[in-house]
């Protein structure tokens, strides 16, 4: 492993020497850790908790906070709960839903290997806002997802002109199992999921679906995400003029921690990515068809400005579009770990990175891979036109650039393959990293 001739972390060589001395690394962090600028301990007047519990009901696992109504939704196992935020902890002022499994559903899931006590249940894993009316809701049912609609003046499931209950098969948007990390957001009536597609939970997935437009997913076969794990997803409009009712520059953003292929020292070195699609993204008419075809990820990169240990597993992102502001001021503040942290407790660090850095990654080069050993080359040749993995807008149909809403083929058969830029996005300087021998969350 030192005849690493290719940087590693894009640090150099004092990374790698760092694993060496990874204890040594742990005695002098705890010496420096930063104290968070404001922090209450539990109940603290100035911060009083409310607890809400119900007996019999575990996993409150989904939170929706909606101002409009002034309503906390809860979604639990195979149960959900409108709370009142003024009465938080107030059972009675509550409405609920519960949502069960029928028995016949949770056998077929025993029958096929899953613990019937803690596997087969209805867990909660989408709880999202559709419009005015309804919510959007879908659970892992018994390893079996399925999704519905609930009707918030009621709160109760919608149901059809016969009184069946309105139910979507939940593949690709909610995952089979109730422990996997997936993500989902909804945009103008689209549903935005990054989840698994199947029963075994090794096919991965970056899927639109509902709506008007047409459903898009990741290629499968071209290894576009490798063992994800979804930590959150955003939306941020880019078009111009700001507020351009076409919104084709229009874009949604996912955060996932990987197995970093492009990284061959290790067998499993873990990595994070940004990843983004357009919002007017239509999918190919020849290559690509019903796939994405504006799907690009990037690496980002937490590490200590001192030694460039790397955080490289990241926990949640937050997507700070400072109010009134232009989409090119978004920060990006992540919560990260390490996977080879061995201290005597796991510790934590934040980074945040900056708009600038995460479209200088998306608009520089790509990164290619040599199919036959696997290894990851910087891509230094010409790049087709219009640029692979932009989004198709009014301005480049002006231009005659393209002259449908379809990118050509040629472009698309270098999307295929060129999905992977080479920037590695840093942590803004200028703001500190913050660390603790704490778990954040
Ligand atoms: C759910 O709501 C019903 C009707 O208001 C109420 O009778 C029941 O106690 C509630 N259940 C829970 C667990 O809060
Ligand atoms: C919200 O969506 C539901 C389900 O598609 C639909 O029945 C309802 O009419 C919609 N409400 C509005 C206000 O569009
Ligand atoms: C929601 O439920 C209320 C009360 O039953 C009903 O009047 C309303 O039509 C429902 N909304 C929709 C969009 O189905
Ligand atoms: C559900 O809650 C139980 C008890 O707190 C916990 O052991 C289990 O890991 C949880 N499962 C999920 C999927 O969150």
């Amino acid at each position: 492993m030192w005849t690493i001739t290719r940087p590693m972390w894009g640090l150099g060589l004092e990374a790698a020497a760092l694993l060496l001395v990874g204890y040594l690394w742990f005695v002098t962090a705890s010496e420096d850790d930063v104290t968070p600028r404001i922090s209450f301990p539990y109940n603290a007047l100035e911060r009083s908790a409310k607890l809400f519990s119900v007996e019999g009901v575990s996993n409150y696992t989904s939170l929706l906070l909606s101002l409009d109504d002034d309503t906390l939704y809860v979604g639990a196992r195979e149960a959900l709960f409108a709370l009142r935020l003024q009465d938080i902890g107030s059972t009675q002022l509550t409405r609920n839903l519960t949502w069960e499994t029928p028995d016949r559903k949770r056998e077929e899931c025993s029958f096929k290997g899953k613990s019937f006590k803690t596997d087969c249940f209805n867990y909660i894993k989408i709880l999202l806002h559709l419009n005015s009316t309804h919510l959007y809701v879908c659970g892992t049912y018994a390893f079996s997802p399925i999704c519905a609609y609930i009707n918030t003046s009621t709160f109760s499931l919608e149901k059809d002109e016969k009184g069946q209950i309105v139910l979507e098969d939940g593949r690709s948007r909610c995952p089979f199992n109730p422990d996997y990390q997936s993500t989902a957001i909804i945009v103008d009536g689209e549903l935005y999921a990054g989840t698994v597609s199947n029963f075994q939970g090794n096919e991965p997935v970056i899927y639109r679906s509902l709506g008007g437009g047409p459903y898009l997913k990741t290629e499968n076969s071209l290894n576009w995400l490798q063992d994800p794990s979804f930590v959150g997803s955003a939306y941020l409009q880019e078009s111009r003029p700001p507020g351009n009712p076409v919104g084709d520059d229009d874009k949604v953003y996912f955060f996932f921690s990987e197995t970093g292929k492009e990284f061959d020292f290790f067998d499993n070195t873990i990595v994070s990515r940004i990843a983004r699609v357009c919002k007017g993204d239509k999918g190919g008419e020849r290559v690509l068809q019903k796939k994405w075809t504006t799907f690009l990820k990037a690496q980002l990169l937490c590490s200590l400005p001192d030694d460039g240990f790397p955080f490289n597993i990241i926990q949640d992102m937050f997507v700070l579009r400072p109010d009134g502001e232009a989409w090119e001021n978004t920060i990006f503040y992540g919560v990260f770990t390490s996977q080879w942290y061995t201290g005597a407790s796991s510790s934590s660090a934040v980074c945040a990175f900056t708009m600038a850095q995460v479209e200088r990654a998306f608009n520089g080069r790509y990164r290619e891979v040599n199919r036959e050993t696997q290894q990851w080359y910087t891509y230094n040749h010409p790049v087709p036109e219009p640029r692979p993995g932009a989004c198709v807008t009014n301005t480049a149909r002006d231009q005659g650039i393209t002259s449908s809403l379809h990118m050509p083929d040629k472009v698309l058969n270098f999307v295929k393959d060129h999905f992977l830029m080479d920037n590695v996005i840093r942590m803004y300087r200028t703001l500190p990293v913050l660390k603790a021998n704490r778990t954040f969350t």
